[in-house]
């Protein structure tokens, strides 16, 4: 590594890896446990380790009572901004705690203890942050699953986490149209095996609906009568929470996040990584549904003593392009992070960024995650802001940045198209197929070796053999990140995409396996293949390329809406699938698999090789000139 081996972060990442007991014991110190941990991390087996396995803590007592007994009970804890409904709203710490406990009561009459799960299928609304802290107060496990998912993917979560109390809200609201969000909880209930004991729903004035008697509490109605709870201590590692993500398969994984290895790295991360101190105003444009929206609207700003925004709203359109200048200038945020699809969709509104009209001296940094940081966008916010503008890398799994520029040690040079340098706790190779070293600038597979800094998943949900198969076990000591890139001559990390089956479409990791699953059960259809292409905006979008059975006639237009009309009842509109291409063959190996890669780089006008291996040649032109004729090549 080129970075000068005097430097800080040179320093500090070297001991991290040399020295992890040392370097975790003093970030743990940090924190206000009910007991501080003496044992920092235990190796259990080839593939587990624990951390800080004697400490006890609580996760909401760090994120608010803590604070308001350091004196800052006054401090703005959240700021509410939804354009959608033109309201805006603070609390303060004292007021967010004292809330977070009531609720807390609520779920505690209702029977939900250490370790029950609760599900949370809310709109960006303060309802949703309140009830994850609350559930975190109790040492029971929430699961939130986004607002934009089907009654179906919420029925395999339910089924899967089996929660004890659902909470949920009557809508939520999108540009200019409401979504009503309980009758796809009803729905996801009726098609769910496990049946959760009560629901706690927040009425909303622009959608109310209706209750159904005996299951469903209405949540104002319950905080009013409600006796606040007291924090429960909890082990380092009991489970915080189970947040789903897409897999290579239809079924989500579940993500588990311990409590004391969490509130540990965030810490860390707000500090080295964001450079936030304690009454900083952090602004993660996320939605609490993702990772994101855990660790850096809810947990990290508040772990931080930060005031967190969350905002309820688009980049565009709510009302305009300039939306994110006016909340950053609004309540002087000083770190703003979003997704690089955000701001595409801002420039291509207001590519002169003439809307930009707004006091932004508050605004140290822009970081930015969730998919790959391309340079046009990070050079048009650079030049537009004049600010740092740091792209990080990260995923559910990890839960904190895994590369980044770490501003709270020393902000580096920047290089755009990468994600900078691994940050402390993170020891990361590039492994070619036999699980070897590359040598710099050479690219294959990201894997970090074990063990995985605190924060990190400790397993899947209900489901270890799937953790270690799907992670531990393609490269025996190493953790596989999925994604594909490579370290320069610098030291410098360039992710360069996913090596398996999950795409990103506008910042959200959808499955192409899962969506086969489901365009493969339309009755017409004989085989298909979905890849994700390339998309000025949402940076990826699914494409499905189809066969139909012998003796079938189809109208081409017809079956794709059919198909678009399926994703999206069975996932959801996030999924953005819009296109299908009825195709002749496929082109494969000679050992039967579908050469995705190939198809995606017919689809994206790139350059490709055709592989020795490929069965059936003349399919290729074929292809391309059927998506040529389905204007998908030309879009790109
Ligand atoms: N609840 C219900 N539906 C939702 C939803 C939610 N929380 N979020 C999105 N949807 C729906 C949208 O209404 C849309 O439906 P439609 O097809 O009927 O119009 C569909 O899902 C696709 O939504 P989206 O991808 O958000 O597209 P958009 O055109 O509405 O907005 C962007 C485009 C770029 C502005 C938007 O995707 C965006 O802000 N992206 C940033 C994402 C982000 O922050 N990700 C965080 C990961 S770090
Ligand atoms: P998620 O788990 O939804 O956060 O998605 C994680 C995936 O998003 C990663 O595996 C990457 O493929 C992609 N991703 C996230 N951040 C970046 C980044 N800064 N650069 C490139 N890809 C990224």
């Amino acid at each position: 590594m080129v970075t000068n081996s005097q430097s800080q972060y040179y320093q500090q990442h070297k001991q991290s890896i040399t020295a992890p007991e040392l370097f975790w014991r003093h970030q743990a110190e940090q924190l206000n446990w009910y007991k501080t941990p003496n044992s920092i991390v235990q190796q259990q087996d080839a593939n587990h380790y624990q951390w800080f396995t004697d400490g006890v803590l609580n996760t909401a007592y760090l994120a608010l009572d803590y604070h308001i007994e350091q004196g800052r009970g006054e401090q703005t804890a959240l700021i509410y901004d939804s354009p959608v409904t033109n309201t805006k709203q603070q609390f303060s710490y004292l007021q967010l705690r004292d809330d977070v406990a009531r609720f807390a009561g609520v779920l505690k009459a209702l029977g939900v203890s250490k370790g029950d799960r609760v599900v949370i299928y809310m709109p960006m609304i303060p309802q949703a942050a309140i009830a994850m802290l609350a559930v975190a107060r109790l040492g029971a496990v929430h699961s939130v699953v986004f607002g934009g998912f089907s009654a179906h993917e919420l029925a395999l979560r339910i089924d899967d986490a089996k929660p004890k109390v659902v909470v949920s809200a009557s809508c939520g609201i999108e540009i200019s149209k409401l979504i009503a969000y309980k009758p796809l909880l009803d729905d996801a209930i009726v098609k769910a095996e496990h049946k959760p004991e009560r629901c706690v729903i927040f009425q909303r004035p622009q959608l109310p609906a209706p209750m159904q008697n005996g299951r469903d509490l209405d949540w104002q109605l319950a905080m009013a009568k409600a006796a606040p709870a007291a924090c429960e201590p909890v082990k380092a590692t009991d489970p915080l929470y189970v947040l789903y993500t897409s897999g290579t398969t239809g079924k989500p994984k579940g993500v588990v996040r311990d409590n004391g290895g969490h509130a540990v790295a965030l810490n860390y991360s707000m500090q080295a990584v964001y450079n936030a101190k304690a009454g900083d105003v952090f602004w993660a444009a996320s939605d609490v549904g993702w990772v994101v929206g855990h660790s850096y609207i809810v947990y990290g700003p508040l772990i931080a003593g930060c005031t967190t925004i969350l905002y309820e709203g688009k980049p565009v359109f709510t009302p305009d392009a300039g939306a994110f200048w006016r909340v950053c200038a609004e309540h002087k945020v000083n770190i703003l992070f979003a997704a690089p699809t955000a701001f595409r969709a801002i420039r291509k509104e207001d590519p002169d960024a003439a809307l930009q009209q707004y006091d932004l001296s508050a605004l140290r940094s822009i970081f930015m995650a969730g998919e790959r940081l391309d340079p046009a966008t990070y050079h048009w916010v650079s030049d537009k802001l004049a600010k740092p503008v740091i792209d990080h890398w990260w995923q559910t799994e990890t839960g904190w940045p895994i590369a980044a520029n770490p501003a709270g040690i020393e902000l580096m040079p920047a290089k755009p198209g990468s994600s900078t340098v691994p940050v402390p706790g993170f020891n990361i190779h590039i492994l070619n197929d036999n699980g070897q070293a590359v040598k710099a600038n050479e690219q294959g597979y990201i894997a970090l070796q074990l063990p995985l800094p605190p924060g990190c998943l400790t397993t899947i949900w209900g489901n270890d053999e799937r953790y270690v198969d799907g992670y531990l076990s393609t490269f025996p000591g190493y953790y596989a990140s999925g994604d594909g890139g490579y370290i320069d001559e610098d030291g410098y990390l360039f992710v360069m995409g996913r090596t398996d089956d999950v795409i990103n479409v506008a910042g959200h990791r959808l499955s192409t396996g899962e969506m086969e699953q489901i365009v493969s059960s339309h009755p017409a259809i004989a085989e298909c293949c979905v890849i994700g292409i390339n998309e000025p905006i949402k940076g990826q979008q699914p494409l499905a390329l189809v066969l139909i059975k012998n003796g079938i006639d189809v109208d081409e237009t017809i079956l794709e809406a059919e198909l678009v009309a399926m994703v999206r009842q069975e996932i959801g509109a996030l999924a953005c699938f819009k296109k299908a291409v009825i195709v002749k063959r496929l082109p494969k190996t000679r050992s039967g698999k579908i050469l995705r890669k190939l198809l995606r780089q017919i689809a994206d006008g790139s350059q490709y090789t055709v592989p020795s291996t490929i069965d059936d040649p003349a399919s290729l032109p074929e292809i391309a000139q059927l998506m040529t004729d389905r204007g998908v090549i030309s879009q790109t």
